[in-house]
């Protein structure tokens, strides 16, 4: 039977009204050291009133050993529950689901870090020239353990699921990758062992909030790295293989790093530019995908959702432009989404559309913009 956009489904252990997903998207907007702000609450609001079936929120930290920006939402103690709590409730009162996503930022920072950096192994980051140092076995075991602490607060805070982070170069996708992880101990050396640590976190988290609780994982369908060891696709089979073996309930197909050939948020030129990656991995594996990079309208995102298994499709910038254009579509205006890729959201006082700015903010987001274009040197 043929998949419909907009009728309820249950996707990967959520029962969505339709298969448009918000993905990830940093707010860049917590205050007080971490806490949930009333901007974020906002974009919240308008983004479940907008009529997207399910919202995956910008990546939350929570570890000891991670370096979180201030900006940053934090899940690293009970007192993150009361907020959560009212921004889970906020989303479920406009008919969308909530996904937390939930990371380790690993070495790939762009801002000065307060404390030691830690990595799989000690290879210089590209993004910041910082040389890391190797997790220790006992430090692997506390992560994982910390992951499992933190999805059970985002259980008592009535999310509907997580999705751990395995992608763009952020900490497990540097365990992932054979350029990053030099591992000789069972934590790295060949694709089994790199994926290890997501295995265990996955356990960590089937133990600490049932197996009824959804887990999800966004990954690389490939890093489109320049080395020539990099993470790609024959990777990704193993990966994906194994973390389904693991018992995720979906998997968001990305792909790209900030560094590589390609980002993960390319320019306008390109289009569901991860499908064919997705197509691929759907003959390897049988679990529900969730597609993302580069939708753009109705049709090729409908036209995606005909393909084996990709259950649903994700859209990060186009719901920064107008959080509203699922309803837009849905009440039959089928013009393409405004957004025209340039990348500019990425704005270091907090995620917000480009042409929203006037003015100075204008300005001064203009060289942020082409700092991002000179730190990637790729098509971005
Ligand atoms: C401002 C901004 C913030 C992002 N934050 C995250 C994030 O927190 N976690 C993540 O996995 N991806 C993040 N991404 C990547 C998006 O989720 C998405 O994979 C990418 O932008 C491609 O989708 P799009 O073409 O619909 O924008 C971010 C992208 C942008 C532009």
């Amino acid at each position: 039977m043929s998949k419909q956009v907009f009728e309820t489904n249950t996707i990967g252990g959520i029962e969505v009204r339709n298969r448009i997903f918000r993905s990830a998207t940093f707010e860049g907007l917590a205050v007080d050291g971490g806490k949930v702000s009333p901007a974020i609450m906002d974009m919240y609001r308008s983004l479940s009133e907008g009529g997207v079936g399910l919202i995956i929120t910008g990546y939350m930290g929570f570890s000891a050993t991670d370096n979180l920006s201030p900006r940053t939402v934090s899940i690293g103690s009970d007192d993150a529950i009361g907020p959560l709590t009212e921004l889970a409730q906020t989303v479920h009162a406009g008919g969308s689901r909530i996904v937390a996503q939930i990371t380790h930022l690993g070495s790939q920072l762009t801002y000065a870090p307060t404390q030691e950096v830690f990595a799989p192994s000690d290879v210089t980051e590209p993004v910041n020239g910082i040389r890391p140092k190797p997790f220790r076995t006992e430090q692997i075991r506390g992560l994982v353990k910390e992951f499992g602490e933190a999805a059970l607060r985002l259980k008592k805070s009535g999310f509907d699921g997580v999705q751990i982070h395995g992608a763009h170069g952020y900490l497990l996708s540097k365990f992932l990758s054979p350029v990053y992880n030099k591992r000789t101990d069972e934590y790295g050396g060949s694709p089994d062992k790199n994926v290890r640590i997501i295995l265990e976190i996955i356990e960590s988290i089937r133990n600490t909030c049932g197996r009824d609780f959804p887990v999800w994982m966004k990954l690389n369908c490939s890093d489109f790295g320049r080395e020539e060891n990099s993470y790609e696709f024959d990777d990704f089979v193993v990966t994906a293989k194994e973390v389904a073996n693991g018992g995720v309930d979906a998997i968001e197909v990305s792909g790209g790093t900030m560094t590589g050939r390609f980002p993960s948020s390319r320019t306008k030129s390109h289009e569901a530019y991860h499908l064919d990656y997705a197509r691929r991995i759907a003959l390897e594996v049988d679990i529900p995908l969730i597609l993302v990079g580069g939708f753009r309208s109705i049709d090729t995102l409908e036209q995606a959702l005909t393909e084996k298994n990709i259950e649903a499709v994700s859209m990060c910038r186009p719901l920064i432009r107008e959080p509203d254009l699922v309803k837009r579509w849905t009440e039959g205006d089928r013009s393409e989404a405004a957004c025209v890729a340039c990348n500019g959201c990425f704005n270091p006082s907090g995620t917000r559309c480009f042409f929203e700015l006037e003015g100075e903010e204008r300005e001064a987001q203009k060289e942020v913009m082409k700092m991002i274009k000179l730190m990637r040197g790729n098509d971005s």
